[in-house]
C-alpha cells in the first residue's frame, strides 16, 4: 500500500501511549489529538510547492520560498475531527476550512453524511481530509466521493489510527488519495471499532460518555 504512510517514530509511539490508555482524561486527551495531528500534517505536507521569495535576513538578501495557504483547505470529518483542528490551526494559522458531517449507524456501521460545507472555491485546493479514526473506511470513502463530486482533484487523509481493513478499502476506491496515519493497528472487533486502538474518539474528545 505505497500511498499509506505510518508515522514510525519513538514520540508518536509514546504520544500514542498516553491516548489510548484508558485513564487518561478529556484535558489530556484533547491535547494530545492536536499535537499528533501536528505530526500528521508536518509530514502530509512534506510535498508542499515552495513558491521563490526573496527575504532580508538582518546579515543579508536571500533566496528562499514558501507555502501558499490558499492552495490547501482542510476538512475535518465531524464530530471527532474537530479534536484535530487546533493542531493544524497551529502550524498552518491562515488555513481555510470545511467541514462534512458524518456518523456511523451502530447497528449497519454505514457512514450517514449529515452536513457538507466547504470553501466555494474548494476544487481549486488541494484538499487535506482530518478525522482521528479509520475503521471499516466508509466515512472515509464517503467524504472522499463528496468531495471528488465537487471536482476536487488533490486530496489527502489524516488520521491518528487506522484499521488494516479500512486502510484496504479506501485505498481499493480510491487509489490516488494519500493515506497518513500515526498507527495502523491490528483489526476491527465485531463492533468494528479498533483493537487496540482508543475507544470512541468523538466521546473521548467531547467527554459524551
Ligand atoms: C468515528 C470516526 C470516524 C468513523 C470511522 O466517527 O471519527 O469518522 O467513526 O469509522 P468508519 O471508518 O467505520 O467509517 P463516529 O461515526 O463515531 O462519529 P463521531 O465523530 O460523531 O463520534
Ligand atoms: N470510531 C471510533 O471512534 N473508534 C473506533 O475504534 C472506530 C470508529
Amino acid at each position: 500500500m505505497e500511498n499509506v504512510i505510518e508515522l514510525k517514530h519513538p514520540l508518536i509511539e509514546h504520544k500514542l501511549a498516553i491516548l489510548r490508555d484508558k485513564t487518561t482524561g478529556t484535558k489530556k486527551f484533547r491535547e494530545l489529538v492536536s499535537e499528533i495531528a501536528m505530526f500528521l500534517c508536518y509530514e502530509a505536507l512534506a510535498d508542499a510547492k515552495l513558491t521563490k521569495t526573496e527575504i532580508e535576513t538582518p546579515i543579508e538578501k536571500m533566496q528562499t520560498g514558501t507555502i501558499n495557504e490558499d492552495d490547501y483547505a482542510f476538512i475535518p470529518i465531524l464530530r471527532a475531527g474537530m479534536g484535530m483542528l487546533d493542531g493544524v490551526i497551529t502550524v498552518f494559522p491562515n488555513a481555510k476550512i470545511g467541514h462534512i458531517g458524518m456518523y456511523r449507524d451502530e447497528t449497519t456501521f454505514e457512514p450517514h453524511n449529515y452536513f457538507f460545507k466547504v470553501p466555494k472555491d474548494i476544487e481549486k485546493r488541494e484538499v487535506i481530509i482530518i478525522d482521528p479514526m479509520l475503521a471499516t473506511g466508509g466515512s472515509a470513502i464517503d467524504a472522499i466521493d463528496l468531495l471528488k463530486s465537487k471536482g476536487v482533484k488533490k486530496i489527502k487523509f489524516l488520521c491518528i489510527i487506522a484499521a488494516p481493513e479500512g486502510l484496504k478499502a479506501v485505498v481499493e476506491k480510491h487509489k490516488d488519495v494519500k493515506i497518513y496515519c500515526a498507527h495502523i493497528d491490528k483489526k476491527l472487533n465485531k463492533n468494528k471499532y479498533i483493537v487496540p486502538g482508543l475507544g470512541d474518539a468523538g466521546d473521548r474528545i467531547f467527554g459524551t460518555k
